[in-house]
């Protein structure tokens, strides 16, 4: 059996910043049907003040809801914040934690992103934890260590039991939102790194069973084509996850 039957695929929106909750359970309404009969597993992450709409419109169905972030602290005075534990209390079951534009525009640390990752997994969570490096560190040659580091960073004190919640999304900075898509091998051979890292730390049972996700422009049309690689299974989805016909077709893609 090749290794990456071994896992199942994982199709994520990552909606950003759009959608109110009432074009939220439209969105939903659509996608639903075009998921119904996924191979794959499919996932929804939304802003938190749609968390609630996403959740009742997603019940009945196979599409689950994530968020794009939590906080550290379990509660506190951290003002407009919300905890890992909140969102596993209102029945969240996915988070996606260190992503490109919170490092870049929010200040989030390999440390604060380890630090998240903790709270999530402790609340129950599971974690997607995106990593990519910047078109300068991709020049110098340095895609490889920058990766290692990042996803080595966010790993510390992750047990191997915990690690079945982790679920690691490669989005190379240029990529995203530029229509600038990794070629199905760059993005392969990243996705690849990681797994040889996580091996590595965990062992090969572990590495074998980790999914990694590629994102950054994935799209109707190049989706097939990246999803078919050996060491990419699945894929964080921006612009692309807000149209459903879209998003169905990149579901299709990853359920053969
Ligand atoms: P785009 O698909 O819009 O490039 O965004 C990718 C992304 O950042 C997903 O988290």
């Amino acid at each position: 059996m090749m290794n990456k039957q071994l896992r199942k695929a994982v199709i994520a929106g990552n909606w950003k910043m759009n959608k109110t909750p009432e074009e939220t359970s439209a969105l939903i309404a659509e996608i639903a049907p075009l998921a119904e009969n996924a191979g794959c597993d499919v996932v929804v992450c939304v802003p938190y003040i749609d968390l609630h709409a996403a959740l009742a419109a997603t019940a009945g169905t196979n599409i689950r809801v994530g968020a794009q972030n939590c906080h550290w602290a379990g509660s506190g005075a951290f003002t407009g914040e919300v905890s890992a534990a909140m969102l596993a209390g209102m029945g969240v079951p996915y988070v996606i934690i260190g992503h490109s534009e919170r490092r870049s525009l929010f200040g989030d640390s390999d440390g604060t992103v380890a630090k998240r990752t903790r709270a999530a997994l402790d609340a129950g969570l599971i974690v997607i934890l995106c990593v990519g490096e910047y078109i300068e560190q991709r020049e110098l040659g340095i895609t490889n260590e920058v990766v290692r580091l990042q996803t080595k960073v966010a790993l510390k004190g992750v047990s191997e039991e915990e690690l079945a919640r982790v679920i690691i999304a490669y989005e190379p900075v240029w990529a995203i939102g530029t229509g600038l898509t990794a070629t199905p091998g760059q993005a392969n051979e990243v996705n690849h790194e990681i797994r040889v890292l996580v091996e590595e730390l965990y062992g090969k049972t572990a590495a074998d069973k980790l999914v990694v996700q590629y994102g950054g422009s994935m799209n109707a049309a190049n989706a097939a084509e990246l999803l078919a690689q050996e060491d990419i299974d699945g894929g964080l989805i921006g612009g692309a996850s807000l149209k459903a016909a879209d998003f169905g077709v990149i579901v299709k893609a990853a359920s053969v």
